[in-house]
């Protein structure tokens, strides 16, 4: 009885608060694509991890991530938004990514409840727009929470970590579990670069020796881990020339350098767990298991100690080294086959119904950039085209369109 009295309240609250929602609605139009996408203030490059979690002996620990890359110059306008990808063997997967945002829902003070009688469900978002609670209700006398949502904020109000629970079954018993991360690198337009001096790591960590062999196997998985967590900033082959490398005010190190080939198994692990926070160096220690960021740490050692002697090689055997030019991270080509579902001029993208990309994704539907204006032209709902999707680190687009 009391518990049905508290659902009824509860209720209740959501009706009051939805009906007390009078002012007017923000017209999206009136956003620059940066508001849109929930940022405030002057947001120059995002980073954003999304993550599974899995529970690993009753600690959740990070899983699979998807990561994506956008830039905005100084107009709020979207210049660049790489799709979110997972790191498979043998290649990348691209998955979509939920927001959990709506600029419409903005309010100056209060939270918002937004109802959708027709299915029964329910939105509550905090006054910037963002999703607090999804859930579903019957006939208006009882409310399941669904999802759950909680952020950690920076100084600026954009939040840098979001965890979601969604409604799961365990032992039989359905309740709110964690089920996603997401962190993000956020850097602003003022954003200084570090200045501050290199500070040496202790006697204690420099010794610091690895508990987990460095086997082949553990070798590949700390590459798998690398190219997954870490190569958005330093790049895939570990060089730093990346999209959001390169908006970055303190430059990610360049893992092949002497300067990293110096330091000790002990020290690259530190710099992993702890992270440099002056420079946006991420730390991973309550993200990754130890045994993990040892494996970074062991393949990391191995490049730049294999690029430190590559170059001692190059240099002992020619008098004038040639070196190569740095060969920026290669383009993948792939042919991609599908329906045009949606056209977005403004934002210039196309949405595409596309069958299986061999070596590269499933069939799905999702957006794809277009900026060849003659192209977008051209292009109308339901027309079948054929393209090559090129896909390099950090970057894609769809070149040599045909119109079936
Ligand atoms: C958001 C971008 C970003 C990500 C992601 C990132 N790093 Fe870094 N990293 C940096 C920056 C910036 C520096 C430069 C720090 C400095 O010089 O102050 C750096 C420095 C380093 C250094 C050199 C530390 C030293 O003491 O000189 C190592 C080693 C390193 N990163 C490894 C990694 C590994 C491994 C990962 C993935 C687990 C990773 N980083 C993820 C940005 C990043």
């Amino acid at each position: 009885m009391r518990c049905c009295a508290r659902n009824k309240l509860g209720w209740l609250l959501i009706v009051l608060l939805a009906a007390c929602n009078s002012e007017p609605k923000i017209d999206p139009a009136s956003l620059t694509e940066r508001e849109r996408d929930g940022f405030v203030g002057d947001v120059r490059a995002v980073l954003t991890d999304d993550v599974v979690l899995s529970e690993e002996n009753g600690k959740w620990i990070e899983a699979q991530q998807a990561s994506s890359t956008t830039i905005y110059d100084a107009a709020g306008k979207r210049t660049l938004q790489t799709p979110f990808r997972v790191v498979m063997t043998g290649g990348f997967a691209i998955t979509p990514h939920e927001l959990f945002f709506d600029p419409t829902a903005k309010r100056s003070r209060g939270n918002a409840v937004t109802l959708d009688n027709v299915n029964k469900k329910y939105t509550e978002f905090d006054g910037n727009g963002n999703v607090l609670e999804k859930g579903s209700h019957d006939s208006g006398k009882k409310t399941l929470k669904e999802l759950s949502v909680r952020y950690e904020f920076d100084a600026r109000g954009n939040w840098i970590k979001r965890t979601l629970s969604r409604l799961t079954e365990r032992n039989g018993q359905k309740e709110l579990l964690p089920t996603e991360i997401s962190h993000r690198q956020i850097v602003y337009a003022d954003a200084i670069k570090a200045t501050f001096e290199f500070e040496h790591f202790s006697a204690e960590v420099r010794e610091l020796k690895s508990p987990v062999a460095a086997t082949v196997e553990n070798m590949e998985a700390g590459r798998a881990l690398f190219l997954q967590r870490c190569s958005a900033c330093h790049g895939e082959s570990g060089n730093a020339q990346t999209d959001f490398a390169e908006a970055m005010p303190t430059k990610p190190a360049d893992l092949k350098s002497p300067q990293v080939a110096a330091l000790t198994e002990g020290e690259i692990y530190t710099a992993i767990n702890d992270g440099i926070k002056v420079s946006g160096m991420p730390g991973f220690k309550n993200r990754l298991s130890d045994e993990a960021i040892w494996k970074l740490a062991l393949y990391v050692k191995k490049l730049s100690r294999e690029a430190a002697s590559n170059q001692t090689t190059l240099a002992k055997a020619s008098p004038t080294p040639a070196l190569p030019a740095a060969k920026p991270d290669a383009e993948k080509r792939y042919t991609l086959k599908g329906k045009v579902t949606k056209i977005e001029r403004e934002l210039k993208q196309v949405v595409i119904e596309h069958e299986e990309v061999k070596g590269y994704m499933e069939a799905m539907t999702m957006p794809f950039p277009m900026t060849d204006e003659k192209v977008l032209g051209k292009l109308n709902v339901g027309d079948k085209i054929e393209a090559t999707l090129v896909v390099g680190i950090g970057m894609w687009r769809l070149e040599n369109v045909v119109i079936k």
